[in-house]
């Protein structure tokens, strides 16, 4: 493969996978727990930061590269889907980094994404109502903030496994 496209492939895909994994941490263990610890305002925080800041397209575009840039990449570098690359300790081990990193960008896209955008809809639902969340949006609420967490942990796991696999398989000659 032409090696000008194969830095500029490298430089998109590590640099977005960076932005990815970076901003997940950021978001699950330090904007979450904020949110909720400064209580009235948080709703409003997180609408900024979803409607005038763009978080979940920044999140949707930074994945969707390093999905794309990660497969073209697997493919030339296990050389067509070659089996001996792929049975090979850096093939097992970019193999597994990957099916880790797609089962993160399965989860981010149609888990959390969408489940945050739920929970906005319905707060700004009981927020216009002036009062107190009825009984049924209370419950509603509840489930689809318990879908929210397991999605963010199968979606943390998944990251933090593809991110070990892609720093080191490359020397698993073991
Ligand atoms: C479906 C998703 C992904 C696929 C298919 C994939 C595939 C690959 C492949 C085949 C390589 C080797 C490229 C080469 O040797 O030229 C690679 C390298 C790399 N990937 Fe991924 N990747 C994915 C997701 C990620 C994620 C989520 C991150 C980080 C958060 C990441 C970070 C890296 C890094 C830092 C390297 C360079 C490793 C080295 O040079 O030894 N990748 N990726």
């Amino acid at each position: 493969m032409n090696a000008f496209l194969l830095i500029v492939l490298r430089l998109v895909h590590v640099a977005s996978g960076i932005l990815w994994g970076g901003a997940a941490v950021f978001l699950l263990f330090f904007v979450k727990p904020s949110v909720k610890a400064i209580g009235a305002a948080g709703p409003q925080f997180m609408q900024s930061l979803v409607e005038r800041r763009r978080a979940p397209l920044f999140m949707l575009g930074a994945s969707v590269l390093t999905v794309v840039s990660g497969g073209i990449l697997y493919w030339f570098s296990s050389g067509g889907f070659n089996a001996a690359w792929i049975a090979s300790g850096p093939g097992i081990g970019f193999t597994i980094g990957s099916a880790a990193a797609l089962i993160g960008f399965l989860f981010g896209a149609f888990g959390i994404g969408p489940t945050s955008a739920q929970m906005g809809a319905l707060g700004a639902q009981i927020a216009a109502s002036g009062k107190g969340p009825t009984p049924e949006q209370a419950a509603r609420m509840e489930a689809l903030e318990k879908r929210l967490n397991i999605a963010e942990r199968v979606d943390f796991i998944m990251l933090a496994l593809a991110i070990l696999m892609m720093a080191t398989a490359r020397y698993w000659t073991f």
